[in-house]
């Protein structure tokens, strides 16, 4: 989509800048960009999606076929993109390159960008995996503890539905029959708040 195009390349010429002589890679949404059902967000890239410049590829994109097994879908029918499109990083005891959660000041700065990408997409409703998308399109009060498994209206009027982030479902076993009993829960109640 042309439009998609100029988006990346306005994030490239805004971010760029931001982190002179580093190679730092954008990851983009990827999918169906034309008024998908829904539009899934994540928090950020990691590894491997810096490496295929992908979304919830490797590891997270197990998580994904999970997702969409459930719902019975194929990952081309969706729209998938992340809130911050660097992969956040810190410095482990030994050297290592660790992922870290991206902090409240990327998070303001991706921000308008992920709502231009919202609009452009013009999804159906969008679905958000753990706080940090959550609290981005709903404030910061909200929280996925309070508010999984159910339909909220996001800032920008659209029909959201909260889901825990995979991960945490790795960190907290309790948390996987909830997980998918939130995404049927989705799967079930799709056709009626769409079709608003
Ligand atoms: N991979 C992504 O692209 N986003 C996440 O939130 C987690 C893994």
């Amino acid at each position: 989509m042309g439009d998609m195009k100029a988006f990346e390349r306005e994030c490239e010429a805004f971010f760029r800048p931001l982190w002179p002589g580093e190679d730092k890679i954008l990851v983009f949404g990827d999918g169906n960009s034309d008024h998908p059902p829904i539009m899934l967000i994540g928090e950020a890239p990691g590894e491997q999606e810096t490496l295929k410049r992908r979304p919830f590829v490797g590891k997270a994109g197990k998580n994904l076929d999970e997702f969409l097994d459930l719902m019975g879908m194929e990952r081309e029918t969706l729209y998938v993109s992340n809130v911050v499109k660097i992969r956040p990083t810190s410095l482990g005891k030994t050297g290592r390159v660790r992922n870290r959660a991206p902090s409240k000041e990327e998070i303001a700065l991706f921000l308008p960008f992920l709502m231009k990408e919202i609009d452009l997409v013009k999804p159906q409703s969008i679905v958000t995996l753990g706080n940090v998308p959550l609290k981005a399109l709903m404030g910061p009060k909200a929280t996925v503890g309070e508010l999984h498994g159910r339909w909220h209206t996001a800032s920008n009027g659209l029909p959201l539905f909260a889901l825990y982030h995979p991960a945490a479902i790795i960190y907290r076993r309790e948390l996987k029959e909830v997980y998918a009993q939130d995404v049927l829960a989705l799967k079930s109640s799709l056709t009626i708040e769409t079709s608003k």
